[in-house]
């Protein structure tokens, strides 16, 4: 079961990410998560490309789809999985045009794309008030699902910070870039792969629930 999780950023793909991937026994690939993890542990790429993440501008297309590749050839071996759970990618049309080459080269496709589609005002709402652990990457909310104790992570005890991105500022960027370059995608895969559209204004437990419910007909 391959899947893609698709919307804007803040729409809650990472969150529900977190909660598919072990009943459905999906790897959660999120370029988002690869790319600042390499920023925090300095490698190369991770140097390349800081100032593109700081910015909210998009990584470059070579450089996401070498990472990707990587990525999808290693769940294809990994023998306990049942597939993937793409999140943040693809970003661009060039990037959805790689996919398909590599899903033609594996002989894999992509059974669902799940939308999630929440308005400008929320999304803004939420990531100004996202933090995220360090460590373990849990995701609270200030106001909506904030942690015990303020700064400390309820499952690890590590830092919980907020993303160099969610600054009101890179926040309006990250917007933009998203209507002007991935948005476009839908219509790549228009009428090729099946598209589910998910209010993501719904609160957290009633987005999972119509996500499940969509997986769980593509499983059937
Ligand atoms: P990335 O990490 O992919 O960020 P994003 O797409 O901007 O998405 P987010 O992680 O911000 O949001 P999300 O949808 O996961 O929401 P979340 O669940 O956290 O990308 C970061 C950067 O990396 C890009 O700007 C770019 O530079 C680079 N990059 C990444 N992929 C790339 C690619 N393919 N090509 C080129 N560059 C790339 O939820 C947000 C908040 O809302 C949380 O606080 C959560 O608790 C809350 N929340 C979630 N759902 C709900 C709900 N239903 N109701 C109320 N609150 C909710």
């Amino acid at each position: 079961m391959n899947l893609v999780l698709f919307g804007p950023p803040g729409s809650g793909k990472g969150t529900q990410a977190e909660r598919l991937r072990n009943r459905w026994k999906l790897r959660h690939i999120s370029t988002g998560d690869l790319l600042r993890e390499a920023v925090a542990n300095q490698s190369e790429l991770g140097k390349k490309v800081e100032s593109v993440l700081k910015s909210g501008q998009l990584v470059s297309d070579d450089i996401i789809l070498g990472l990707m590749r990587d990525a999808i050839l290693a769940v294809k071996k990994d023998t306990l999985l049942l597939g993937w759970l793409l999140d943040g990618f693809p970003r661009t049309v060039g990037q959805a045009k790689g996919l398909d080459a590599l899903l033609g080269e594996t002989g894999t496709r992509i059974d669902a794309i799940i939308v999630l589609d929440a308005s400008r005002d929320s999304v803004i709402e939420r990531l100004s008030g996202r933090r995220t652990c360090t460590q373990c990457k849990t995701v609270y909310h200030v106001a909506h699902n904030p942690s015990k104790i303020a700064g400390v992570c309820d499952k690890c005890g590590g830092s919980v910070v907020q993303r160099e991105d969610d600054r009101p500022e890179t926040i309006a960027k990250r917007l933009d870039v998203y209507e002007a370059q991935t948005r476009p995608i839908l219509a790549h895969y228009e009428g090729r792969v099946p598209m589910h559209v998910i209010d993501g204004d719904l609160p957290v437990d009633d987005v999972t629930t119509e996500i499940e419910r969509i997986v769980g007909q593509a499983a059937a």
